[in-house]
């Protein structure tokens, strides 16, 4: 019985060295003093003994118990605070290393274009307003002069749905959807998407405008100069610019903008086609035509109307040589933009 004990727990002792951590430790609790333990069995054992030796063999039995669950409610809470100590340790920051930052979104540029100008227009005293992108025949070409024969309706520019209705093609219709609604004074500016069956390096299927319209009793061209001009400034800075006569049903008369090419200081290069000059604009003086069909008054009004696109202004005022990069969304090139 002296050499159970003793083998017990000299045994325990030698386990009790290999013990690393809790889960260990608790393997060897379970071995000894578990249900079906070293102990335990001993223990159950003691039945089959007389009752003498039962005393003397339980008093020896349950000294090994204490003495062993003594030894393992030691170590473990020598281990507990160990582990914890560990998980501490390796839970501390490091304030010194780089922290991570959440990446911040850009705006794009034709979105950066769109906001300097509305803020030009609106300290001019201009209000901004938007309108359908699905439009009517009549609004996008008969109310604006572009009559049923005319070249811009054909087929190959734009895209036609059902019913007499299209994609619009320009945002000059809200020129006329305003004017319907409401009475001059007017001074507008609205900005949206446009498409045209069109699709190359220079050219995408949607693209964005933005439509400018004053209307009131005595608007003449050289209100149309002035503000046109004060726009060049703004986006370009000090650049050389000039009207050049043009034409557009729905303005008479007519004007182009153009600046000094960007990219060769006007000396001519195969951007301009050797001209110099770059144009960034329509423009001019709406068409009496355009009052009769928002049933105006004849000739109580005149008004100054411009047309431009902004993939085409945010190309030239931020250098960038390929339309195919506004479309990309490629973070790197937007970024350098900010
Ligand atoms: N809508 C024309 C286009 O898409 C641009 C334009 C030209 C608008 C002259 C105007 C204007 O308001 O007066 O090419």
């Amino acid at each position: 019985m002296s050499d159970n004990k003793h083998e017990l727990i000299v045994e325990f002792e030698n386990d009790l060295q290999t013990v690393k951590d809790t889960a260990a430790l608790e393997n060897i609790r379970v071995k000894y003093l578990g249900k079906k333990g070293k102990v335990t069995e001993q223990l159950k054992n003691m039945k089959d003994l007389s009752p003498e030796e039962r005393k003397t063999f339980g008093s020896v039995i349950n000294k090994v118990k204490l003495e062993i669950q003594s030894k393992i409610d030691d170590l473990k809470s020598n281990l507990e605070r160990k582990e914890q100590d560990e998980a501490l340790r390796k839970d501390t920051i490091d304030t010194s290393l780089p922290g991570t930052f959440a990446e911040l979104g850009t705006f794009h540029p034709v979105t950066l274009i769109a906001q300097r100008i509305s803020e030009l227009f609106i300290k001019l005293g201009y209000f901004i307003t938007d309108g359908p992108e699905i439009e009517e025949e009549y609004y996008n070409f008969e109310a604006l002069n572009v009559p049923a024969h005319h070249p811009a309706r054909d087929m190959q520019d734009t895209f036609y749905l059902e019913n007499g209705r299209l994609l619009r093609t320009q945002t000059s219709p809200m020129q006329i959807r305003v004017m319907e609604t409401i009475k001059p004074p007017i001074k507008m500016i609205t900005f949206g998407k446009v498409y045209r069956v069109d699709n190359d390096i220079t050219h995408s299927p949607m693209f964005h405008q933005m439509e400018g319209l004053a209307v009131d009793k005595n608007v003449s061209m050289s209100d149309l100069k002035g503000t046109l001009g004060v726009f060049v400034k703004e986006i370009f800075g000090k650049i050389p610019y000039r009207f050049r006569a043009s034409y557009f049903p729905f303005t008479e008369p007519s004007a182009e903008v153009d600046i000094q090419c960007i990219f060769c200081k006007g000396k001519g290069c195969n951007v301009c086609s050797n001209s110099g000059w770059i144009e960034i604009l329509g423009c001019g003086m709406v068409n009496p035509k355009v009052f009769e069909s928002v049933n105006y008054e004849p000739g109580k009004y005149t008004g100054l109307a411009f047309g431009l696109g902004i993939e085409r202004i945010a190309m030239l005022a931020y250098g960038i040589n390929d339309i195919r990069l506004l479309y990309n969304s490629d973070i790197r090139f937007l970024k350098q933009l900010q």
